[in-house]
Parts: structure tokens; C-alpha cells; sequence
């Protein structure tokens, strides 16, 4: 298969990490006789130094000549300021929306390798398997906004149409019947219409999944079982907001920030694929960056956009394997001995 991937490294460590998943893609196509290319634009941070903007013109137009998307991280002190005109923020919003990116997937689980070093007893996390599915490009985030200005008040609006739900429930319910048939739907349906309209849209997709189990959660007690019954969750369906919380909060489970894929997905097999970690300026350049978040997310990449399950599926496996021969980064070495970001590439190509 040929196919033509536009790279954003991004800032920070990001460039570090996505050279790794390149490696990693180029192993890959190989070994099973894909032609990869890779073209490497410009967002976030560096974009904004190079062109005063997040998100050029020039990277939106790439990125619609390729199949997929992938990104290191943006964002970093130089550029933090939350009321400047310009932030790398920006960027990502505005490449969700431009390519339709509305189901976000966050999958968490914890390595058995790692499970001791998360916050909560490891009898706990035995068989933490869980897949977020985060709406991405609706509600608060883009709903319509008032800047106070000179003036005192501001807002912004939570705002939900039913198709939007609905494709994001199918999306939610299509994976729970790949997996084990259960679904929760995130809300805050005691007190807010637009999420009234959800739970009520969710139910009626219900319908056409009679085989996947559905289950509502209120999203403050969400917050709640997912700390006290985390294996208990299959597929997790929320909108944009309570998606971001939630998904950070679950990813605490996994024993590391920097293990952690995710992919962002339109209707047509197109995505966009990241780490959930952020830019991490202040290991940047060191050789300290965990590359497996990014390395999983090309996994992601080549299941969803490229329809190569048993490629992916080498990359998933490698990493467990080089986990369990006890190969660590510094972030997951907990005071034990740790190898640098190339090593542990490495010794994922090596698995492969
Ligand atoms: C995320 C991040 C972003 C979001 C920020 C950086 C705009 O927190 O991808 O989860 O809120 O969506
Ligand atoms: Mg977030």
C-alpha cells in the first residue's frame, strides 16, 4: 500500500518523538512492503515564530493531499501567555475543525509492567482495558462566545445538535460491539438542556445496537467510578468538555502521561494522530522523552486510516514486549535504571 502522511513534530519534544514513530512507520512498511512518505510542516509554537500564525494556510493544504496526520505536541513557556493574540492552542482547534475531526479516541489501559507505580492499589487496575471516545469538534469549544472586552461579563455556550450526537454515538457504539459490548455515556443531564438532548440522542442510537449494554453517568460521579471501579468501563462516550477532563483524569491509571496514544478521526477514514502528552519543554532535546505514546498513536494510524490491523497490531505487541523485558524511559523508571529515548526506540524497532 502507498500512502502519504504529513508530519507536524510540533514543539518541545515533539520533534523527538514523532523522528521515533517515523522509524517505527518505515520498519513497518518494510517488513509487510508498504510505501510510506512522510512530509513534515509546520504547527503550534514554531509555527507562530515562522509565520505569526499557529496554523498556516501551507500545513491545511498539505494535510489535505495526505491520508493521515501525525503530531508531536505544540505549546511551551516562550508561547504561554493565555490572553495573547496567538497561541498554539489555536492551532489544534483549528486543525480539528478544518478537517472534520469530530471522534476523538483515547484509549487507557494500564501495562502490567507499570502497575505499581500508579496512585491507586494495583488490585484496582487489574484489567484496566478502557476506549474514550471524545467529541472533538462541537459543543463549548465552539459554541458561540463573548470576549468580556472592556466590558464585565463573558460566556460561552454549550451547544449540541442531534447529528452531531448521533455520529459521535455510532462512532461509540460501532467500538463497543469490536470490544467487550459495553458502553457509559458521560453527561450532566439533571441540569443542563443541551445535555438532555444528548442522553436522549444516545438512547435512540441505542436501538440499532441492541447487542452493546448502554449505561449513563452524570459526569462529577464519572469522576468518581472511574477511581473506584475503573476496570469496570468498556467504551466512555462524552462531549467536548467533559471529554478533556475525564480523559486526563482516566490517564493517570496508566502508570505514565507518556505511554498514551490517541487518534482523531473524520467520517472518511481520515485522522490525526498524537501522544496525549504535551510539549514537555523542560526535558526537550535531552533524551529523556518516552516515544511509546507517539509510536502507539502510529498504530492508531495505520488501523483506522490505513485499515492495517495486523501492522498495527505489530507495533502494539513490540511495545508490550519490550515493557516486559523491563526496558524503561526516565518517566516510567521510577528511580530504577532508565535508557534514552533512541535506545528504547530501538529496541522497539528491534522487536519488530
Ligand atoms: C487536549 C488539550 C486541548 C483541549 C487544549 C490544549 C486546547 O487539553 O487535547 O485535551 O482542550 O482539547
Ligand atoms: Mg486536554
Amino acid at each position: 500500500m502507498k500512502a502519504s502522511i504529513m508530519v507536524l513534530p510540533g514543539d518541545g519534544i515533539g520533534p523527538e518523538v514523532t523522528s521515533k514513530a517515523i522509524a517505527v512507520l518505515e520498519k513497518i512498511a518494510s517488513k509487510y512492503g508498504h510505501e510510506f512518505t512522510f512530509n513534515e510542516a509546520l504547527m503550534g509554537g514554531i509555527a507562530i515564530d515562522k509565520f505569526g500564525t499557529a496554523l498556516p494556510d501551507e500545513t491545511l493544504r498539505l494535510g489535505e493531499q495526505s491520508d493521515a496526520i501525525l503530531l508531536g505536541a505544540v505549546g511551551g513557556p516562550k508561547w504561554d501567555n493565555p490572553t495573547a493574540p496567538v497561541r498554539p492552542e489555536q492551532g489544534l482547534l483549528k486543525i480539528r475543525k478544518h478537517f472534520g475531526l469530530f471522534a476523538n479516541l483515547r484509549p487507557v489501559k494500564t501495562y502490567p509492567a507499570l502497575i505499581e507505580y500508579t496512585p491507586l492499589r494495583p488490585e484496582m487496575l487489574e484489567g484496566v482495558d478502557m476506549l474514550f471516545i471524545r467529541e472533538l469538534t462541537g459543543g463549548i469549544y465552539f459554541g458561540p462566545r463573548q470576549e468580556a472586552g472592556d466590558g464585565d461579563s463573558s460566556y460561552d455556550t454549550m451547544l449540541y445538535t442531534r447529528p452531531e450526537i448521533e455520529r459521535v454515538a455510532h462512532v461509540a457504539f460501532r467500538a463497543a460491539q469490536g470490544r467487550r459490548k459495553k458502553l457509559t455515556s458521560v453527561d450532566k443531564a439533571n441540569v443542563l438542556a443541551v445535555m438532555r438532548l444528548w442522553r436522549k440522542t444516545v438512547v435512540e442510537v441505542h436501538e440499532d445496537y441492541a447487542d452493546v449494554a448502554l449505561e449513563h453517568l452524570l459526569v462529577d460521579a464519572m469522576t468518581m467510578h472511574l477511581l473506584t471501579r475503573p476496570s469496570s468501563f468498556d467504551v466512555v462516550v462524552a462531549g467536548n468538555m467533559f471529554g478533556d477532563i475525564i480523559t486526563d483524569e482516566a490517564s493517570v491509571l496508566s502508570g505514565s502521561l507518556g505511554m498514551l496514544p490517541s487518534a482523531s478521526l473524520a467520517s472518511e477514514r481520515f485522522g490525526l494522530y498524537e501522544p496525549i502528552h504535551g510539549s514537555a519543554p523542560d526535558i526537550a532535546g535531552q533524551g529523556k522523552a518516552n516515544p511509546t505514546g507517539t509510536i502507539l498513536s502510529t498504530a492508531m494510524l495505520l488501523r483506522y486510516s490505513l485499515d492495517l490491523e495486523t501492522e498495527a497490531q505489530a507495533i502494539e505487541q513490540a511495545v508490550e514486549n519490550v515493557l516486559a523485558e523491563g526496558a524503561r524511559t526516565a518517566d516510567i523508571a521510577h528511580g530504577g535504571s532508565f535508557i534514552s529515548t533512541d535506545e528504547f526506540a530501538q529496541a522497539i524497532l528491534n522487536q519488530i
